[in-house]
């Protein structure tokens, strides 16, 4: 009967300090998006920083949410989605930091190897056929490229 409880306070002591963990983590990311946002935007990249058919992945807050996301770059143009498969909520680059399918033409879920458009996130073959990608709201800005958050009930953005 002791250890039961003993048990059961430790797993209680465990949870709420791993809640304090993540709290104070979602704190200084607030802080830190702040000291690098203006304009209602996080600057992600410099404009040139990314060349055509590159990656770079990044994280934002919206709302109560911590989100994984990244920066694709589309022949000069810039879009950003929340990393997180159609399918399944797995990331895209399953295998660390590789977005983009063999020919370059796609980005690509590495887990079943659904492909989707760089322009639209469209998910265009594989188990998640004509689902998209959650976009970001992208602007460039002095040369910078600023990402933002969408507007409205943000709920589906939940880890
Ligand atoms: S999880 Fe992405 S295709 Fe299945």
């Amino acid at each position: 009967m002791e250890v039961t409880v003993y048990l059961s306070l430790l797993f209680l002591v465990l949870y709420l300090a791993g809640l304090a963990i993540h709290r104070f983590r979602f704190l200084r990311d607030r802080r830190r998006m702040q000291d690098e946002s203006r304009n209602g935007g996080r600057v992600i990249a410099k404009v040139d920083e990314l060349s055509p058919g590159s990656v770079k992945k990044f994280w934002i807050i919206c709302q109560e949410y911590r989100v994984d996301a990244f920066l694709v770059n589309e022949r000069g143009s810039f879009h950003a989605y929340v990393n997180r498969c159609r399918h399944m909520p797995t990331p895209l680059d399953f295998i660390r930091d590789q977005f983009m399918s063999e020919d370059g033409k796609h980005l690509m879920c590495y887990t079943h190897g659904a492909l989707y458009e760089l322009a639209t996130g469209l998910c265009v073959a594989g188990p998640c056929k004509g689902e998209a990608l959650y976009r970001l709201p992208v602007r460039v800005d002095g040369g910078d490229v600023l990402v933002g958050c969408p507007q409205g009930d943000l709920s589906y953005l939940k880890e």
